[in-house]
């Protein structure tokens, strides 16, 4: 069963809360799969042409009504902090967003740990000097909806004047979801309380809503800071765009240089992102993949890790277990609940092949616009890149990074532990490059109206 039946299976209409008709459909509709889409990268040259083309486009954003139901094809909107000044917002409500939304995301380079080959000097010109003030995403479930969505998007656009259309990027993987590594993503997504689907019995809780929505009781018990006025903030939540350029061939080549047969090449790579290349957990099938249960999103993600403290089964450092470490008690101390997240990635590029070496890598355009959403998007992304991947002390690794994500500017180590002793594989390389980015507001429908007609004039 697809991951959408699956949804509109356990969808309760009773136990809403959120105001669904006006937040957009992009925030908790799962990616269909087989999937393709399109990302497009906008600058407001002018305010007037900016808010008209927000207006023509505002009628073809999709709200999260009926997000359990098939769609063919729907679109997400987001804003720059540089997009929302450049449309005219007033001064006193740009000031009411978080510190590092306004200042974006190359500037916050430091605190990404974006350095080296990953630092905003290198990135593509559509991410460079704040350029990109408004992000459209369109999703479909084919490519002849993606043709009529994309079609409909650039006539409005064409329509109107003082915007340029700064890049655009195409993407897609087949019905079994897999990366540019070959690996199966999109596995595992918080429940949203309040959005009408109960987590199933041995899955992890539902989180408060007001991690991802905006003016809804978060975590602590109390909404966050939205910013002014409440037309504009309220419903809405955050979104970090990150592109990456993936390097394939350079992982094939350091797991092939591990062990001698398929097997252990296999189980070796398995323990770096924590799941097989279908998407099972190692720690439901510890010694060989189970396409089955890859496939089965009532089982794939009932499991924690109590039962394998010392990371026999699952190591520590595996890229999924650092990033959701799903109850276990951490040597540095954190809410990890506070740290959850939605993610939209998507994949572009050739499909992945074991005959991959390094030298191919960089021969295609080939990697993840990584697209992730919270209503602490930004604290969480920044804590995340400093805490979770680029370093290894909450889990007893000291400087051991993320496997997967982690920038390697010296080649790194992967620990995987096993009985009688661990094993200690040196030679991680940056197996994901920074291309650009940028920190973006997602508004809600009204407040995608509220700006379209300058509302504060
Ligand atoms: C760009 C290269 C990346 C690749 C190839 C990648 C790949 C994967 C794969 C295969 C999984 C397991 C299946 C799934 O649940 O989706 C996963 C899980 C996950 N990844 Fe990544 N990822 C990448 C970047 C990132 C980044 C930059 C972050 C965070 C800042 C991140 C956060 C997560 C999280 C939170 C999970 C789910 C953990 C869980 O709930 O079990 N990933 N990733």
């Amino acid at each position: 069963m697809g991951i959408l039946q699956h949804l509109k299976d356990r969808f309760r209409p009773d136990r809403v809360t959120l105001q669904l008709d006006d937040i957009q459909a992009l925030i908790l509709r799962a990616r269909p799969e087989p999937y393709v889409g399109i990302h497009a990268m906008l600058h407001v040259d002018d305010a007037a042409g900016g808010r008209d083309l927000l207006r023509r486009l505002a009628p073809h954003i999709p709200a999260a009504a009926d997000w359990t139901e098939e769609l063919t094809a729907w679109t997400g909107v987001a804003i720059s902090h540089a997009g929302l000044k450049a449309l005219g917002v007033p001064e006193g409500s740009l000031a009411s967003f978080p510190l590092s939304f306004r200042q974006g995301m190359a500037a916050r380079a430091e605190q990404l740990r974006d350095a080296g080959e990953n630092a905003p000097e290198q990135w593509e010109e559509a991410y460079r000097d704040n350029r990109c003030h408004i992000a459209l995403t369109i999703f479909a479930s084919d490519q002849a909806r993606l043709d009529e969505a994309t079609d409909r998007a650039m006539s409005e656009y064409h329509a109107s004047s003082g915007v340029t259309l700064i890049g655009t990027h195409r993407f897609g993987a087949d019905a079994d979801a897999k990366n540019p590594f070959g690996f199966r993503d999109s596995v595992s997504q918080p429940t949203v309380a309040g959005a009408g689907v109960d987590p199933q019995p041995g899955q992890e809780r539902a989180i408060a809503p007001g991690e991802f929505i905006l003016g809804e009781d978060s975590e602590t018990g109390a909404p966050l800071e939205i910013p002014q006025p409440d037309a504009l903030g309220r419903n809405g939540s955050y979104v970090v765009l990150r592109k990456y350029d993936s390097r394939p061939g350079a992982f094939n080549d350091f797991v092939r240089g591990q062990a001698n047969d398929e097997a252990a090449q296999e189980l070796l790579a398995a323990k770096m992102f924590g799941r097989w290349r279908s998407g099972a957990p190692l720690i439901l099938s510890p010694t060989r993949d189970d396409e089955e249960l890859g496939a089965d999103p009532a089982r794939r993600n009932d499991f924690d890790f109590s039962g394998d403290k010392a990371g026999i089964v699952c190591p520590h450092g595996a890229h999924m277990r650092r990033l959701n470490p799903r109850g276990e008690r951490l040597t540095i101390l954190t809410d990890e609940n506070i740290h959850r997240i939605i993610r939209r990635s998507s994949t572009f590029g050739p499909k992945w092949s074991a005959d991959l070496t390094a030298a191919d890598d960089g021969e295609d355009d080939r990697g993840i616009f990584f697209i992730f959403i919270s209503a602490r998007a930004f604290d969480t992304i920044e804590f995340l890149q400093q805490e979770w991947i680029n370093r290894g002390n909450f889990i007893d690794l000291g400087k051991e990074r993320d496997p997967v994500v982690g920038l390697h500017e010296e080649p790194g180590r992967f620990t995987v532990p096993a009985e009688p002793v661990r094993r200690r594989i040196d030679g991680v390389t940056t197996y994901n490059r920074l291309r650009g980015g940028e920190y973006m507001f997602m508004p809600s429908l009204t407040a995608l109206r509220w700006i379209a007609a300058g509302s504060w004039n």
